[in-house]
């Protein structure tokens, strides 16, 4: 089994890419479904996602279009906090469907605070897409998944975009920091 070690953690191989490759597939097939006659806005959230948008996306077979945000919350004093945008949106929202995909939903505040600001900028629907999913960990119930690769206990994981201070987001499988 590989093993990554980082920071004194050793990581293992959870998820092949094959396995990983089934789910991307089962995410855009319900995408397929859903959107078949509409022309869905992608908002991919940097930096994380760029791994699974892109092979997302090749599989969606609607008339889309894909564009950017960079997003970082600030957590400030309690549960309050502030979505701070590094790459402000570069394409309206006004009227679309919109699609935000990101890498792992985890207490939900980064899509909570996302969704708010696509709504007020005139999206006409936002979904979300999510590889991962922590559900033990929600803390906004609008932030849940419509489309969702994986949910996940509340260990912590890197690689297929994911990071730890940055490093490992080109790794082809998941790793699991192991307890
Ligand atoms: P949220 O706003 O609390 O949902 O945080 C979501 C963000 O936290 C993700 O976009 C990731 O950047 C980060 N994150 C949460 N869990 C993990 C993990 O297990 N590995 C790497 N990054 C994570
Ligand atoms: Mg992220």
């Amino acid at each position: 089994m590989r093993t990554i070690i980082e920071q004194g953690h050793t990581f293992e191989e959870w998820m092949t890419p094959v396995q990983i490759a089934k789910d991307v597939q089962q995410v855009a097939d319900q995408i397929n479904r859903d959107y078949a006659d509409k022309m869905p806005l992608f908002v991919v959230v940097l930096n994380g996602a760029f791994v699974f948008a892109a092979d997302l996306l090749r599989r969606v077979e609607a008339r889309s279009e894909v564009t950017f945000i960079r997003v970082s919350s600030y957590y400030g004093m309690a549960s309050q906090g502030k979505l701070n945008f590094l790459v402000p949106l570069q394409q309206s929202v006004k009227g679309r469907d919109v699609i935000i995909v990101e890498d792992i939903v985890d207490t939900g505040l980064t899509i909570h605070q996302l969704k708010a600001h696509l709504r007020a900028e005139g999206a006409t629907s936002t979904r979300v897409a999510a590889m991962f999913f922590k559900p033990d960990k929600l803390e906004y119930n609008d932030a849940r998944p419509d489309y969702m690769g994986h949910a996940i206990t509340n260990e912590f994981i890197i690689g297929y975009g994911l990071d730890l201070d940055g490093f490992h987001r080109n790794l082809d499988a998941i790793y699991k920091v192991k307890e």
